[in-house]
């Protein structure tokens, strides 16, 4: 017998650059899968909903901030497949956004140089992401 595939879910992230090109990462907080790990902010899309508005959403929720969808570019996608989901991700690069950023979710917010991504644990989704980063910026 084949075990039935894993449910696939998608979630939008991004990669906000700020002008020293340092990127923001964000830590998990107790009580949710993976904490204590820093993940690239965002979340998942619900039914119905374009990618991109709901990383619009999600960037509010989670930071308080506006940004604009034509801000947001997509550049990588992550596929890993946890244990009871296939996580597909794609990390949209954003530079301008608007009002300041602060933890509305998260335990912690770091600004890191892409050299430096590498110091901080990361779900095993993100942590790919890390050297597209280092080679784009
Ligand atoms: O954060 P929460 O678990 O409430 O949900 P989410 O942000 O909608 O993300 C759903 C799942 O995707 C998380 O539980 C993580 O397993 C995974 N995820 C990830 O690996 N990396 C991210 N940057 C965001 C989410």
């Amino acid at each position: 017998m084949t075990d039935a595939p894993l449910p696939v879910v998608l979630v939008v992230a991004a990669a906000l650059v700020d002008v020293d090109g340092r990127v923001l990462i964000a830590k998990r907080p107790e009580g949710k899968a993976l904490a204590g790990l820093w993940e690239f902010p965002g979340g998942k899309v619900e039914p119905g909903e374009r990618p991109e508005a709901a990383l619009i959403r999600e960037l509010n929720e989670e930071l308080g901030i506006d940004v604009q969808e034509a801000c947001l570019a997509p550049f990588v996608f992550a596929s890993h497949a946890y244990e009871s989901f296939h996580l597909l991700m794609p990390l949209y690069l954003c530079r301008r956004w608007s009002g300041l950023v602060v933890a509305r979710e998260h335990a912690a917010l770091a600004w890191v140089r892409p050299n430096a991504l590498t110091d901080y644990p990361m779900p095993p989704a993100d942590a790919p992401l890390v050297a597209w980063l280092r080679d784009l910026l």
